[in-house]
């Protein structure tokens, strides 16, 4: 049980493709006691991702679904989606999963499932956002933590922090500002999902 609650503790697991910095933030804020969960498992598309080595030293297990071994898509998104079921999760947290999750998991997973996108949504979707915002001029950046719907970033948004851009940044000096954020919004979002704070209604959240 949470201590100010009476909610029970949700099983939250994660996708990851690569150094899993978003992913540690969330484990670490479990293990400080701040979000009421349980970390249930780590999957990853990618063998040679850095996540996993964060998830071994913090004892969450690893299931690695390595997407050069399939034939196609689908068959990838079925052991995928197999890997998923197996962390028996009341969250999955996309922390830096780069690829798009097709219909069938996106629908399993529906209002339970979140993406961390280094953008302020709906602005700059997609790859390279930090790169977008730069080329496109804009004076704030920042990121979204949003429920995952079926288009590229759209989904509903629960967090959003944001960032100023300065006149010398480049695409990996604004990458590095905004990741400092994301690291505070995705541990947050996943700490209101996990005391059941999030109304959803249609495209709007409301925290409790
Ligand atoms: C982050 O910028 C995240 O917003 C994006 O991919 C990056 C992943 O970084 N989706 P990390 O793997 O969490 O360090």
């Amino acid at each position: 049980m949470h201590p100010e609650t009476s909610i029970t503790r949700k099983r939250i697991a994660f996708l990851a493709s690569g150094r899993g910095s978003n992913f540690q933030a969330v484990i670490d804020a479990v293990a400080a006691g701040t979000i009421p969960a349980t970390c249930t498992g780590l999957v990853t598309d990618n063998p040679r991702a850095y996540a996993i080595e964060r998830a071994k030293s913090a004892g969450v297990p690893v299931t690695v679904v390595d997407y050069a071994r399939f034939s196609s898509k689908a068959a990838y998104e079925e052991a995928l989606l197999h890997a998923m079921r197996g962390c028996r999760a009341d969250l999955f947290v996309l922390a830096g999963y780069m690829r798009i999750l097709g219909p069938v998991i996106v629908h399993e997973f529906s209002g339970r499932m979140m993406n961390i996108h280094p953008a302020l949504l709906p602005a700059f979707a997609g790859l390279h956002a930090q790169r977008q915002a730069v080329e496109y001029g804009v004076k704030v950046a920042g990121c979204t933590v949003h429920l995952v719907d079926e288009g590229l970033d759209t989904g509903p948004i629960v967090v959003q922090r944001c960032v100023p851009v300065l006149p010398d940044d480049d695409e990996t000096t604004l990458a590095d500002r905004i990741l400092i954020e994301e690291h505070k919004a995705l541990p947050l979002a996943v700490q209101l999902f996990c005391e059941e704070r999030l109304d959803v209604d249609g495209r709007r959240v409301r925290v409790l």
